[in-house]
């Protein structure tokens, strides 16, 4: 069965050059704040890796980055808060300057996992920066260091965020008028 392009029926939430401007300002702030520092960005797959890329180059540091695959959501369309690694780092975080980096934060569930395994590897510090934040949402409050946008309750996709897998690619954030929650892969 042909599955149906739903790029006609999106309302633009986030404009290619509002994120742009946005991701500036955070890169400018991580340069700021880690300076004389041992970074290392932490992109959480697959939704990260959009932000992770645009991100890392808005950064004048010599950082290093990796990536953890984590699978949050199962195939249920609500979050069930079973966090599974998919694909751990390549390298330690001891001693290191952590930032995790994720697409969204929803129910905070994904991070507050991840902050509670990465502290038995002992990192020097560890901080999270997210592009997106439901507020509305939350179960599990997570200390966000780096915000790019506060936005309502509304299944978003594109710059790296996927319906069923696909428009990550999508240069801009758009929403679905009559959105039903939808399950996926972080
Ligand atoms: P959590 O609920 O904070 O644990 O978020 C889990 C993951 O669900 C995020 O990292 C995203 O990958 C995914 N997610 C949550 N909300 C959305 C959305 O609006 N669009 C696409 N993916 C989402
Ligand atoms: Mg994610």
């Amino acid at each position: 069965m042909e599955e149906q392009d739903v790029r006609s029926n999106l309302k633009v939430l986030l404009t290619r050059d509002q994120i742009r401007a946005r991701v500036q300002e955070l890169g400018k702030r991580i340069t700021r704040d880690y300076r004389d520092k041992n970074l290392v960005l932490v992109g959480v797959l697959k939704g990260a890796f959009v932000f992770l890329s645009d991100l890392a180059r808005a950064i004048d540091l010599p950082l290093e980055i990796d990536f953890l695959g984590l699978s949050s959501y199962g195939a249920s369309t609500k979050t069930s808060g079973v966090v599974k690694i998919t694909h751990d780092l390549t390298q330690p975080i001891e001693d290191k300057d952590v930032v995790v980096v994720e697409d969204i934060v929803d129910t905070g569930l994904t991070l507050s996992y991840l902050m509670e395994n990465f502290k038995t590897r002992h990192p020097k510090s560890i901080k999270l920066c997210t592009l997106l934040y439901k507020p509305s949402n939350t179960i599990k409050k997570v200390p966000l260091e780096y915000v790019g946008f506060e936005i309502e309750d509304k299944f978003v996709i594109g710059y790296g965020l996927d319906l069923a897998e696909k428009y990550r690619n999508l240069p801009y954030i758009g929403y679905l008028e009559d959105d039903t929650k939808q399950g996926g892969d972080s």
